[in-house]
């Protein structure tokens, strides 16, 4: 239970729906007929976390192939106190914060300095932000936690300027490797734009390295990843009254070394016609066919740094692991 002034401190809101987007189209469907009406059909990633997938998802990041997770928390142990040295307190924004168990390494780093200090996570998930933020409230007592439900999208259009001197915007995990190439451009402006001259944008991102790791990461022995990729199918089935049916689908991954990204496919076993009546929508697929459910594009250090740059977010410092698997780059706006 926290204490009336914990409570206090800790504010949870909802961000508004963008009216007249991509955005609102897309919660009726739109996103999923499209990509299922493409000769390379797709299923847009989002759809891979209700409950059971951010569950997965969860178990995923334990796994011992799966090494992205281990590594950047390994990096933030050993730099987050270096961080928090050089942006000073600041108010902290996490994109995509989750359980926000790594976030507790830069807590901790922040929180030595015993000043009262301010925490943003957004997040599309309303359950875990809430049980989460409870938690770090309970155990952080110098800070003030203010939650935001919502998508990047939302977030980064409404979030208002700070009363802080400083706002250092986070977006760990390397879910940035999860945009394509125009959303990469389009979220790194849009991070630009919110942010004042002289706040921070700290990035994780997975680096390029040789194929069997990224297969091995994304083809886990336990089966796991499998019934991640798998569950997209049975979260349609459930949001659009559809009639997937999971043995008929077999999850594969492979690295396509020419775009440097990991691809995860559902391939259809058998010819099949699929149906999602609440979006009067029909669908054959041949056997052997494969739907695109997500890419996560592996980066070079130099060229994402000179990317920054271009976007007026000037590196400061780059933190990496000894074997260069995965890296953390620190920016500063500099406009
Ligand atoms: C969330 N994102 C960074 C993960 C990744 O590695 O691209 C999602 C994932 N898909 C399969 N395993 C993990």
């Amino acid at each position: 239970m926290l204490t009336q002034l914990q409570t206090e401190q800790l504010r949870i809101d909802y961000l508004q729906p963008l009216e007249n987007t991509k955005e609102l189209k897309n919660s009726f469907g739109h996103d999923i007929k499209e990509g299922l009406n493409q000769s390379q059909k797709k299923i847009p990633s989002k759809y891979f976390y209700d409950d059971y997938g951010s569950q997965l998802f969860e178990q995923i990041c334990e796994l011992p192939e799966y090494y992205p997770t281990q590594t950047e928390a390994d990096i933030l142990r050993k730099y987050a106190e270096e961080i928090a040295k050089i942006t000073g307190i600041c108010e902290l924004v996490e994109l995509g914060s989750g359980s926000s168990t790594k976030t507790r390494l830069l807590l901790d780093a922040y929180n030595q300095k015993n000043q009262v200090f301010k925490y943003m996570p957004i997040d599309v998930s309303a359950g875990i932000l809430r049980e989460s933020a409870i938690q770090l409230k309970q155990d952080y007592s110098s800070l003030q936690i203010q939650g935001l439900v919502g998508t990047y999208d939302q977030a980064l259009t409404q979030l208002e300027s700070t009363s802080w001197p400083v706002r250092m915007i986070f977006f760990l995990g390397s879910s940035i490797g999860n945009f394509s190439e125009i959303d990469y451009e389009k979220f790194l402006t849009k991070i630009s734009q919110v942010l004042e001259n002289g706040d921070y944008f700290l990035l994780g991102i997975d680096l390029q390295k040789p194929k069997s790791i990224l297969e091995a990461a994304y083809n886990d022995s336990q089966g796991v990843t499998a019934a991640f990729n798998l569950n997209i199918l049975t979260h349609l089935n459930h949001k659009f009254d559809g009639n997937f049916d999971i043995n008929c689908f077999n999850h594969q991954a492979i690295y396509n070394e020419k775009t440097q990204q990991i691809e995860m496919y559902l391939i259809s076993q058998k010819p099949q016609e699929i149906t999602l009546k609440s979006l009067e929508f029909k669908v054959k697929l041949k056997e052997g066919e494969k739907i695109l459910t997500e890419i996560s594009r592996k980066f070079d250090v130099e060229k994402t740094q000179h990317h920054l740059a271009s976007t007026q977010l000037n590196p400061v410092k780059v933190f990496t692991d000894k074997n260069n698997w995965f890296a953390l780059i620190l920016c500063q706006a500099s406009k």
